[in-house]
């Protein structure tokens, strides 16, 4: 029955092995069997007539899972990836007629459609993940190893009750995901890079290095990215402060949105992005292709690893050299990391000015230390003054996201770099959120408020027809 796919390996006691007689749930060697079949009858004798549907979907999840089990054990699953949907689905058909017949568990048409429907997404899709893919409220996916799945929710982490059979069965769906990519993942090269059939960004850790099973980290893409209204919606940042950074990006200041890992840089760097006005050229570089610009005249390029024989790569900074001679009005790099920062400096200073990027960094202080950093380790051997001056003149702007202890995720400080005194760079915050306080559910108290300081770039502002009202620059007291 299971001619094509099945597993040559007869060591596990395949389904077809049981005898048809046996007590349903009592055949030896499958426990999940047993499991299902214990739980099953108490269910439905109990099942009041208004829970009738909840206990329906509650069995079918169920009789899913253990239906899953058995197609793992049955399927060869290298056979498999060659096979054709037709051949899949009439195989899966065949297994779960059987083993549902073996089980004792009768189910309507409809119900064996759905069931056999799912299980296709099952053995095509990314398993356990798929659901969790499929939910709008989940940002991130982290996996430790095969029995623990957190997700990220309006900024905060939560266990999820999904698991992976066990961590063949987790290593199985990373392979499936890299090998769609023509990446490979195992014990010589232990971890991995990928964008999902979605957008979704991917990276992987297998053992022995992840050591207590393989570690997998998604970021979900939206599809609708948070646009300006719905971050001061959100409270991210107010009004005045998207007047301010609207005059910022249209003046074509160059701004690097700073920031800790899941902040919202990316976010932030997208929707600022679409103050850019819809006549020039953009060209964006990243490493994981997640930005979606709005505008019509737009060129995305992503770098790209080694291959296995450590051929072929494609850095950012490979991009950014040619994107300079692809006639860009302005360059956005996703996120500045390497080496890549000495030609986004130099693109900033020499005339493509209105480029944007985001770092890695905890303050505007901090972020430019660490562009000093990346100049450094780049083998640049420069005097660190000659460096700063460079920095100096090339970013004008540093906008800083922060995700805050309740989850929230807000644009902490808006700061402007004004020039050199001595040795040091010179910056000025215009905005910043004041914390006051703490709620007894541990939300945080605060609001955003100008510092007082005017903007350096006024009159730059001014000439190009963003006369921003000096209200704005006001601190809110009291
Ligand atoms: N102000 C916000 N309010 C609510 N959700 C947000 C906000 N900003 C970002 N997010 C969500 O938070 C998640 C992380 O955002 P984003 O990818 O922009 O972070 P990042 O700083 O670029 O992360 P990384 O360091 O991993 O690149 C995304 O799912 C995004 O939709
Ligand atoms: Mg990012």
């Amino acid at each position: 029955m299971f001619s094509k796919f099945k597993k040559p390996d007869e060591s596990k006691p395949a389904l077809a092995a049981v005898p048809k007689t046996a007590a349903p749930g009592l055949s030896a060697g499958k426990p999940v069997t047993k499991s299902l079949m214990r739980a099953l009858p108490a269910k439905v004798a109990e099942a009041a007539p208004m829970d009738k549907e909840k206990k329906r979907k509650e069995r079918l999840s169920e009789i899913k899972l253990e239906l899953h089990k058995a197609l793992l054990d049955n399927l060869n699953l290298a056979a498999l990836e060659k096979a054709t949907e037709a051949d899949l689905r009439q195989e899966i058909n065949a297994i779960s007629t059987e083993t549902l017949e073996q089980m004792g568990i009768v189910l309507n048409r409809e119900e064996r459609q759905t069931l056999n429907q799912d299980l296709y997404f099952e053995v095509t899709g990314l398993g356990p993940l798929e659901t969790l893919l499929k939910d709008d409220s989940v940002n991130d996916i982290l996996v430790n190893g095969p029995q623990q799945i957190f997700v990220e929710r309006a900024g905060k982490l939560q266990l999820t009750d999904v698991t992976f059979k066990d961590e063949k069965h987790l290593l199985r769906i990373i392979d499936k995901i890299v090998s769609a990519v023509g990446r490979r993942v195992d014990e010589s090269n232990p971890y991995v890079d990928a964008r999902l059939a979605d957008g979704s960004r991917f990276n992987a850790m297998v053992p022995p290095v992840a050591v207590d099973g393989s570690l997998v980290s998604i970021r979900k893409f939206k599809k609708d990215k948070l646009a300006i209204d719905d971050l001061v919606r959100f409270g991210a940042f107010t009004e005045e402060m998207a007047a301010y950074l609207q005059a910022a990006v249209a003046t074509r200041l160059n701004v690097i949105v700073s920031g800790g890992t899941g902040s919202g840089k990316t976010t932030t760097l997208n929707a600022l992005s679409s103050f850019i006005d819809n006549s020039e050229r953009i060209l964006t570089i990243e490493d994981t292709a997640e930005l979606q610009l709005q505008q019509t005249h737009v060129g995305r390029m992503e770098s790209r690893p080694p291959n296995v024989e450590g051929k072929g790569a494609v850095t950012q900074r490979d991009c950014l050299r040619n994107a300079l001679r692809m006639r860009p009005d302005r360059i956005i790099v996703g996120e500045t990391r390497g080496e890549e920062v000495i030609d986004m400096l130099q693109a900033m200073n020499t005339g493509h000015d209105g480029s944007m990027t985001t770092i890695h960094a905890n303050s505007a202080r901090d972020g430019v230390s660490r562009l000093e950093n990346m100049v450094a380790m780049a083998g640049i051997e420069m005097p660190i003054k000659a460096v700063r001056s460079q920095i100096a003149s090339a970013v004008n702007l540093i906008v800083q996201a922060s995700r805050l202890q309740d989850g929230s995720r807000r644009m902490v400080s808006i700061t402007e770099i004004t020039g050199m005194e001595g040795d040091v760079i010179s910056m000025q915050e215009v905005f910043r959120y004041q914390r006051v306080g703490l709620t007894p559910d541990n939300k945080i108290i605060g609001h955003f408020t100008a510092t007082g300081v005017r903007s350096h770039f006024s009159e730059r502002f001014r000439l190009w027809g963003y006369d921003l009202p000096t209200s704005i620059f006001e601190p809110i007291t009291g």
